[in-house]
């Protein structure tokens, strides 16, 4: 047997003694070493199926502490509680075991989904499964990290003085060397300013430029896009502008008989459709705001995931002609609780205008939080968690991929999958998205209306958003399946 066999053996294992309720939420597995010595395997072995494990949400691994099953990822604990399970002998080098016979957590009357109506398990553990975007994995931080950043705001001196509106320098200097590593380019601390998440950065940004302007700013938005961003701007005075999005994102023939101050855009991973800016169409838009003096609001959301394709380059890194207007924040790789975005600003009359707003309106994240997140950066806490999750995103997003590729749904699409942590699923046909949301969460599956993000309705045609982030690898099994059995009863084209 070769080692990718015996992984999986020890993969399928871990698995059925999970969906069979046998180890539960929170109990702990055998050490690498101890497992690999049971089994009379090599230590890699069992640490390539724990990875794997990990990865597929169920379970999760720390280092220098027991891997414990993962909530969501089995049957419920039993309220009287029980004892830690052992893991039971696996199959020896040589054994044929495989994962043939194993629950399939996606298979109707499987005791381990945990929306199955048979089973008779805690109501709570068969809740709804939320996939609307917008929520990450939110709980996949390391406690020891998190708790350590905490202390460190708990421990940061008192100070008889007022935070700088800017933001915390310690911060806005982790936010430079970040960006330097992620994204290509190492703006001076001076440029970065600290927002209360993307909404604030962009009503901030709507402030100075009508202080600069003197009257309300038009502003390009994709279509379709981010509305909240867009409620953001409309509700600082902007006039929004919509304009539509095609396979390269923003349509910059459009673009460019639109008279605009300013263009809102997700180059990276165009929200919610993922198309991806090529270099040259990136190029091309800083020429033409460069030659029209329209100011780029660049949204780099959710930059730090890509599963598929080369990196390009951030639009502020390609920027020579100070244009660009970065955005960034914390709300899709920790916590959108967190309230804490950057904005970079280019140097000249916008920046200092966006500055000068900041100064006017004063600091908006409270301080510990900042010292929080500076401690994260500074640390490593907040890389190496980055490093977890993109795996975790990777392998829900490889899930979908293959789960769609075999739906037998004609014209059936998956798009966004080459980053981030949600996927939009289109299909031809009269079943409207909303039709397939209302069935879906009829059966206890969340997701969001591709119609609801636009602006010009009937744009992108039928569609919905599943956010991949918040859910275990068997929710995610159980979401597909209603998804596509929604989209099979409302009527997808019969080809
Ligand atoms: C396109 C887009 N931009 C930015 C954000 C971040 O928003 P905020 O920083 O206000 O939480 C999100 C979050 O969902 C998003 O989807």
């Amino acid at each position: 047997m070769d080692q990718s066999s015996k992984v999986s053996v020890v993969v399928a294992r871990v698995r059925s003694l999970v969906h069979d309720g046998t180890l539960r939420a929170g109990d702990p597995l055998p050490s690498t070493r101890a497992l690999a010595a049971e089994l009379g395997v090599a230590r890699g072995t069992v640490v390539a199926a724990y990875d794997q494990l990990d990865g597929e949400g169920y379970i999760r691994t720390r280092p220098g502490a027991a891997a414990r099953v993962l909530a969501g990822s089995g049957v419920p604990r039993p309220s009287t509680g029980r004892a830690s399970a052992h893991l039971p002998a696996v199959a020896a080098p040589g054994d044929t075991g495989d994962a043939v016979g194993l629950a399939d957590p996606s298979r109707p009357g499987d005791p381990s989904d945990p929306g199955d109506p048979g089973n008779s398990g805690d109501p709570g553990d068969r809740a709804v499964v939320d996939c609307r975007p917008g929520i990450p994995a939110v709980t996949a931080i390391s406690d020891r990290d998190w708790r350590a950043a905490w202390r460190a705001a708990a421990d940061a001196p008192l100070r008889n003085a007022l935070s700088d509106p800017a933001g915390l320098t310690a911060l806005r200097e982790q936010l430079v060397a970040q960006l330097g590593l992620a994204r290509g380019f190492t703006p001076s601390v001076a440029r970065i300013v600290v927002a209360a998440g993307t909404s604030e950065a962009l009503s901030l940004v709507v402030e100075a430029l009508r202080a600069r302007l003197g009257r309300a700013p038009r502003i390009a938005v994709e279509d379709p896009g981010y509305r909240s961003g867009h409620r953001a701007l409309t509700s600082a005075g902007a006039e929004v502008v919509p304009v539509p999005v095609g396979a390269d994102g923003i349509d910059l023939t459009v673009l460019a008989r639109t008279p605009v101050d300013a263009v809102l855009v997700s180059p990276t991973h165009q929200y919610p459709l993922g198309s991806v800016m090529p270099v040259g169409q990136r190029r091309a838009l800083l020429a033409h705001a460069a030659a029209t003096g329209t100011v780029v609001l660049e949204d780099d959301y959710d930059s730090e995931f890509r599963h598929r394709g080369s990196p390009v380059p951030a639009l502020a890194a390609l920027d020579t002609d100070g244009v660009v207007v970065h955005l960034g924040g914390f709300s899709k790789t920790l916590d959108p609780r967190l309230r804490c975005a950057y904005v970079v600003v280019p140097s000249g009359a916008v920046g200092a205008a966006v500055l000068a707003a900041r100064t006017a309106r004063g600091a908006v994240v409270a301080e510990p939080v900042q010292v929080a997140l500076a401690h994260l950066l500074r640390t490593g806490a907040f890389r190496r968690h980055l490093g977890r999750i993109r795996r975790d995103y990777t392998h829900r997003r490889e899930r979908i991929a293959v789960r769609l590729a075999t739906s037998g749904v004609p014209g059936l699409e998956a798009r966004a999958l080459t980053g981030g942590l949600h996927a939009v699923l289109t299909w031809p046909g009269p079943g409207t998205g909303a039709a397939v949301l209302a069935r879906a969460a009829a059966d206890g599956v969340l997701v969001a209306d591709l119609a609801d993000y636009e602006t010009v309705r009937g744009r992108s045609g039928n569609g919905v958003v599943l956010g991949y982030g918040a859910v275990t690898l068997p929710e995610l099994d159980r979401a597909l399946d209603v998804v596509l059995a929604a989209v099979r009863a409302t009527g997808a084209d019969p080809g």
